[in-house]
C-alpha cells in the first residue's frame, strides 16, 4: 500500500498527487514511470510518469490528467488514502549528455514528464529553448517551473489565450533554420505533436527522441501490449523505451495500437460517471 499525502489541482482534469514510495523515491531517474493499481481487486494497471521525487521525504510526484475511468478514480482519492500497489521504477532513464543546444517541446500533460528531462539537460550543461503548448492558456501546465529551467521559454496555444497562437511545430521548426541549428531535440506530448515534431526536424537532421505512451499491462515486456515498431524492429516500450528515436517511430501503427480498446475504455468510463451520478443524487 502507497499512502497519499497530497492532491492538487493544476489544471481542468490536470492532478499533481505526491504519493510515499520510498524505494522508488531513492532509484528513480528522469525519463521513467510507475505502473499503479489503485485498488487490489479487478482495477486495471496504467503507466504514470515520475514527474519528480524526493528521497528524503520517500515520495514520487505523479502529474496525470483525467481522460477515463481509472484516471478519474485516482483524482478522486483522498490524502491519507493508499494506492494498492505501485511498479517502478520502470524503463529507461533518459540518456543524459551535454551536447550543447537542447530544444524541449512539450504539449498538454507531455510537459509533466518533460520536466525532469529538462531539468537534468540543462543541470549537465545545455543550453535549453523548452517549447510548451497547449490548446489554451488554462490547458497550460508547471509554466513557473518550466521558467526556472529555461535559457528560452516559447509558450504557443492553439488559441492565442497566451503566448503565440500555434502549434509547437511551428517555433520548431524556426529554431531548426536558425545557424547553428540545435544539437538534440526532445518531444513530448500526444502522439500526433510527438509525429509532426519528428516530421518538423527530419530535414534538418536534429536529432529527436519521443517519450511513447503505448498501452501497457505488466511492464516487463512480457505481455507484448506496448509494441511498437522502430526502425523497423518490434519494440518494447515498457523494457526497450519509453524514449526513441523518433525519425524511426512507426507512429502511424501506435496510433492505431491506442485506439484498440476506446469502445470498451468510453464505455466503462461512462458507467463510472452514471454511478457517480446516482451516488451524488442519492446525497441530495
Ligand atoms: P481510458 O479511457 O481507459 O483510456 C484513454 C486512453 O489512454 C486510451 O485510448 C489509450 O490511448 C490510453 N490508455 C488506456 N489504457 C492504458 C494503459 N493501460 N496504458 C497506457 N495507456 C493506456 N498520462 C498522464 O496523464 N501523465 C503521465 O505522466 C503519463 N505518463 C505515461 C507514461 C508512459 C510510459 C505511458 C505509456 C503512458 C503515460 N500516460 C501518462 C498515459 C496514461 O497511462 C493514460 O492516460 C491512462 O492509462 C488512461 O487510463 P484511463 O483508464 O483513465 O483512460
Ligand atoms: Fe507488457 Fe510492455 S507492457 S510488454
Ligand atoms: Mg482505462
Amino acid at each position: 500500500m502507497n499512502k497519499i499525502l497530497n492532491i492538487t489541482q493544476l489544471a481542468p482534469e490536470v492532478f499533481r498527487m505526491e504519493v510515499e514510495a520510498p524505494l522508488i523515491a531513492r532509484e528513480r531517474k528522469p525519463g521513467q514511470f510507475i505502473i499503479l493499481q489503485i485498488d487490489d481487486d479487478f482495477g486495471e494497471r496504467i503507466p504514470l510518469t515520475i514527474a519528480d521525487a524526493d528521497p528524503d521525504r520517500g515520495t514520487i510526484t505523479l502529474i496525470f490528467q483525467a481522460v477515463g475511468k481509472t484516471t478519474h478514480l485516482l483524482a478522486e482519492k483522498r490524502p491519507g488514502e493508499s494506492i494498492a500497489a505501485l511498479l517502478g521504477p520502470l524503463g529507461q532513464p533518459t540518456h543524459i549528455e551535454k551536447v550543447g543546444h537542447v530544444v524541449c517541446v512539450g504539449g498538454g500533460i507531455g510537459v509533466a514528464p518533460l520536466h525532469p528531462i529538462a531539468q537534468a539537460m540543462k543541470a549537465a550543461g545545455n543550453r535549453v529553448t523548452i517549447i510548451m503548448g497547449a490548446r489554451n492558456k488554462d490547458l497550460l501546465i508547471m509554466e513557473d517551473e518550466m521558467r526556472r529551467i529555461a535559457d528560452e521559454l516559447i509558450i504557443v496555444t492553439d488559441d492565442g489565450s497566451r503566448g503565440r497562437k500555434a502549434l509547437v511545430t511551428e517555433p520548431l521548426k524556426q529554431l531548426c533554420e536558425q545557424t547553428p541549428k540545435p544539437n538534440m531535440a526532445v518531444a513530448i506530448g500526444p502522439p500526433i505533436m510527438m509525429k509532426f515534431c519528428a516530421e518538423t526536424t527530419r530535414p534538418y537532421d536534429v536529432h529527436t527522441v519521443v517519450s511513447l505512451n503505448t498501452i501497457m499491462i505488466d511492464g516487463t515486456g512480457m505481455c507484448g501490449g506496448c509494441r511498437v515498431t522502430v526502425g523497423g524492429e518490434t519494440k518494447f516500450v515498457c523494457v526497450d523505451g519509453p524514449e526513441f528515436d523518433g525519425h524511426k517511430v512507426d507512429f502511424d501503427n501506435m496510433m492505431k495500437r491506442l485506439r484498440a480498446y476506446k469502445p470498451r475504455e468510453d464505455a466503462d468510463h461512462q458507467a463510472h460517471h452514471c454511478r457517480l451520478d446516482a451516488a451524488a443524487a442519492r446525497l441530495r
